[in-house]
């Protein structure tokens, strides 16, 4: 059943306080929630009975009020609820449910992982725990105590601070934890079991001793360094730029081997997918390194905008998420190279939020409805949702918005609100009237802005007209015109900027009607426009730039950001054209344009190693994709792929003296010098292999058998396992696995670069990696590796048009629908784009689709993806 945004009703019944017990053991776990509940005052209505949730799993052994056994008849269990009337204003309710954490597959709630309990209860997993109100808006503290055995599970954890211990006879011991901030029941956590950790020490800017530490299994102990340099650094830049301090004695993270998502933000004990936290030079390429940094960020700042000002509703999730991607975006861009990430968050955004937005999944940032919240956990939410923040940051400026977040956090401590209220609150810091701002949050789809440029040089005069416009959405036919801040500059014919009417170089221009002008006086020379600098909105926006122009920009542009979004246009435009000579049969011929402005960008010292890289980095398969109006697999493939190889040989000197000089004898170290150089080294390097010269696979198989980091030795493998060499492929994949087997997430890796391998018959060997024992159908990340990777990375062999690939996919989801339906229905993803695709693959994709549909009962999760994936 559809849930509305707007049927919205407060709680019946508030929550004082929530004590819990849980008894571990290897069949069952029993749980005793003891909870005092208070009738909520707001509600006029006192007839409104108590509605606790509670997933069909759990078996119910007792039911008491104030110490007074309640019958069968005294309540009533209904679907997913359990509802209690008549009841008086003031109680304790008592409960006790049965649970097997050991048989819990969905990994929602508590499991078990490589034989330690955990938990995940963000959104509604806490209902497979106990009965209760699971919803963000019934916030109360918690007194957990937790009884296993202690040789077993020597370690027993939950939100907030170690109060009290004991031992009983029989071998079993017990930890209380009290966490005295008020909490709904998403954020809490319990873990148990043989683990060990790594200790440090955070003295916070009002004199808090803060005890850091992370724990994880014995084997993994050495690979934690990283995860807390980076949470020191976390609650440093927090106090810095957000006042934002932490306010428990201790704070923990776990990192468990088993887990749908990348990390969970439980007050004071932090849950960590081992992918998001573990990082060691011999194991973890540089971009997991900036994962790992990047995720630990996220999920500390979490503590202030999450856990101490929350959600109301799932509604509101982006008031969380999307400030606090915002939060770690900023974090990232101050350790590293903020243009680079900048570049790395964009083209994410434009390659998988811009194709959910023209999907039949498309929802607002605050969706109005939904079957399944799991399934909102989206790129929408989150990025697109960090993407306002961002406008909101871009329009009123350093200073204002650092006062509105003051403001927020203020005005919400302890709270659960929405995103009107945050909204509100820099509403009220800048005097600003945010209503039509505010339409980010209600209106699905990405907008478009045609942009022209018109100059009049007898009155010195540059005008822009902007246009812009937004497709129509599953729940929005029109759409009212978004307020668009366009952050622009014009450059001078030497590339210079011109000075503005307000003195600056760059101006913000704030677009709100569907057409609207902008004049720019005492303009010497027709300008080029530098526009959307930072990208300073989430929208398609043109400009009818030719290709001087785009070299031009891209040579002078003082926006980084711009600087290679003027590349990337480039090369999006004559691929796009070579895309449709492939199509005609035409030969095809790459354009001199794109090979001399590759040629001046590597002869630019004065850019950074990284920007270079990404510079040099064509368009991916994906972004091409999303471009399309009708995605034709097979052209953008050869396309692609020929114009790697013709720049590869066009510029074959170049790349050779690229690599050479990016070599170093340095020990490895992730900052962020290295990683650029690095970056650009691998980078040259591909484009050596691109030759197919014998010659470069003698110097990759070097880079191989050297390597001191997995970073160069990750590189070197997956260009070999994907290139012409057969032979040297199979040789370094099995001297890799030989290894590295009993590194679990080296192993993930040696998957996904097998799954991604484009040369035929990619499906068979995906099957036979099914059926080896590095892999494990129950674990989210081998699947992830192994069947995602597949299905998102290998075109040509997931495509294939004999249908295989979608029923092999298809297959995969009918699996997992039972076992984990979270992971089946994000599977789904590449399925629901079968309308883009020609009528053949059109046709087998919705087959595929009608026979998962037809499989058996489908869970909530898969039921509404599929159901809105056949609607379009
Ligand atoms: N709040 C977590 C984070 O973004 C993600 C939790 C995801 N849970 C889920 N059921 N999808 O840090
Ligand atoms: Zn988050």
């Amino acid at each position: 059943s559809v849930i509305y945004l707007k049927d919205y009703q407060t709680p019946a019944f508030l929550v004082e306080s929530t004590a819990l017990r849980f008894e571990l053991e290897e069949e069952q776990a029993l749980v005793r929630s003891q909870v005092q509940y208070t009738r909520n005052p707001d509600s006029a209505d006192r007839l409104r009975p108590l509605i606790l949730d509670g997933h069909e799993s759990l078996e119910l052994h007792r039911l008491s009020i104030d110490g007074e056994v309640l019958n069968e008849q005294d309540y009533r269990r209904q679907g997913e609820q359990l509802i209690i009337s008549e009841l008086p204003d003031s109680f304790v309710l008592e409960c006790v449910t049965r649970i097997e954490p050991q048989n819990n597959t969905a990994l929602e709630g508590l499991y078990k992982s490589d034989g330690m309990f955990c938990t995940q209860c963000e959104a509604e997993g806490f209902r497979r725990i106990t009965f209760y109100q699971d919803r963000p808006d019934v916030m109360a503290v918690f007194e957990t105590t937790v009884v296993a055995d202690k040789q077993s599970y020597p370690v027993l954890l939950s939100n907030g601070n170690n109060v009290d211990s004991g031992e009983e006879d029989d071998g079993r011991h017990w930890v209380r934890w009290q966490d005295p901030f008020p909490k709904p029941a998403y954020l809490f956590a319990l873990v148990a079991g043989n683990l060990e950790f790594i200790e440090d020490q955070y003295t916070t800017a009002s004199g808090r001793d803060v005890v850091l530490r992370i724990f994880a299994e014995a084997k993994d102990l050495d690979k934690l360094d990283h995860a807390m340099l980076s949470l020191k650094r976390s609650m440093q830049w927090d106090e810095q730029v957000y006042g934002r301090e932490y306010d428990l004695d201790i704070f923990m993270v776990v990192a468990v081997d088993f887990f749908n998502m990348g990390a969970m933000e439980n007050k004071g004990l932090n849950i960590f997918n081992t992918s998001c936290v573990l990082a060691h030079p011999e194991t973890t390429v540089d971009t997991g390194f900036q994962r790992v940094e990047g995720v630990v960020g996220h999920e500390y700042f979490h503590n202030w905008s999450g856990n101490r000002v929350t959600c109301r509703d799932w509604f509101q999730l982006s008031l969380k998420e999307g400030f606090t991607v915002f939060r770690d975006a900023e974090f990232s861009a101050d350790m590293n190279s903020r243009t680079v990430k900048r570049i790395e968050d964009v083209t994410l955004l434009r390659t998988a939020q811009f194709a959910e937005d023209s999907g039949p999944m498309a929802h607002a940032v605050r969706p109005a409805s939904f079957i399944e919240i799991s399934n909102f956990y989206t790129l929408t939410v989150y990025e697109k949702g960090a993407e306002i923040v961002r406008m909101l940051h871009t329009l009123l400026g350093e200073h204002k918005f650092r006062q509105g977040s003051d403001l927020y956090f203020k005005r919400h401590d302890g709270q659960a609100v929405t995103t009107d209220d945050f909204v509100q609150a820099m509403a009220d810091v800048s005097g600003r009237d945010m209503t039509r701002f505010k339409l980010w949050y209600s209106q699905a789809g990405t907008p478009r802005v045609a942009v022209s440029g018109e100059y009049d040089a007898a009155s010195q005069r540059y005008t822009l007209h902007m246009r812009q416009s937004c497709s129509p959405t599953p729940e929005m036919e029109t759409k009212q015109p978004f307020l668009i801040p366009v952050a622009m500059g014009l450059l001078d014919q030497h590339g210079r900027d011109i000075t503005l009417a307000s003195g600056n170089t760059t101006e913000v221009l704030e677009l709100v009607s569907t057409e609207q002008s902008f004049v720019f006086e005492n303009i010497p020379v027709e300008p080029v426009p530098s526009l959307l600098r930072g990208f300073s909105a989430p929208v398609k926006l043109s400009f009818p730039y030719d290709q001087e122009q785009l070299v031009f920009l891209m040579q002078h542009d003082s926006d980084g950001f711009n600087r290679w979004d003027a590349a990337q246009q480039l090369a999006v435009s004559i691929l796009q054209k070579l895309i449709t000579d492939y199509q005609q049969g035409s030969p095809l011929v790459l354009d001199n344009a794109l090979i001399d402005a590759y040629r001046l960008v590597m002869s630019d010292v004065s850019l950074d190693k990284a920007m270079v890289a990404k510079v040099l980095s064509l368009p991916s398969e994906a972004y091409l994709s999303e471009l399309s109006d009708e995605i034709d697999v097979d052209a953008i493939y050869q396309v692609r792929k020929f114009v790697r190889q013709t720049l590869a040989k066009a510029l074959e000197s170049e790349f050779l003296s690229l690599y050479q000089s990016n070599c170093s004898g340095d020990s490895y170290s992730p900052d962020a010098a290295s990683v650029a150089r690095r970056s650009l080294k691998n980078l040259a390097l591909s484009y050596l292999m691109a030759t197919e010269r014998t010659e470069y696979l003698a110097l990759a198989r070097d880079q191989f058998a050297q390597a001191d980091n997995m970073t160069d030795s990750q590189a070197a493998l997956s260009l070999v396992a994907h290139s012409v060499h057969e032979q040297a492929a199979d040789e370094l994949l099995e001297q890799f696995y030989q290894r590295w087997q009993n590194e679990s997430l080296v192993v993930n890796q040696w998957l996904a670069i097998q799954a991604a391998n484009t040369r035929e018959a990619g499906l068979q060997r995906v099957e036979k990696l099914l059926t080896h024992p590095a892999y494990d159908a129950s674990n989210p990340n081998k699947i992830r590796s192994l069947v995602a990777v597949f299905c998102a990375q290998n075109l040509p062999n997931f495509h294939n048009l004999d249908g295989s690939g979608y029923r092999f996919l298809a297959d995969q989801i009918i699996v997992l629908n039972k076992q984990n339906p979270q992971i089946a229905s994000r599977l789904l993803t590449p399925l629901t784009r079968w309308k883009q695709y020609s009528e053949a693959r059109q046709s087998l994709m919705k087959a595929e689709l009608e026979r998962i549909g037809n499989s058996g009962d489908l869970s909530k999760d898969v039921y509404e993806v599929l159901s809105k994936s056949l609607a379009q």
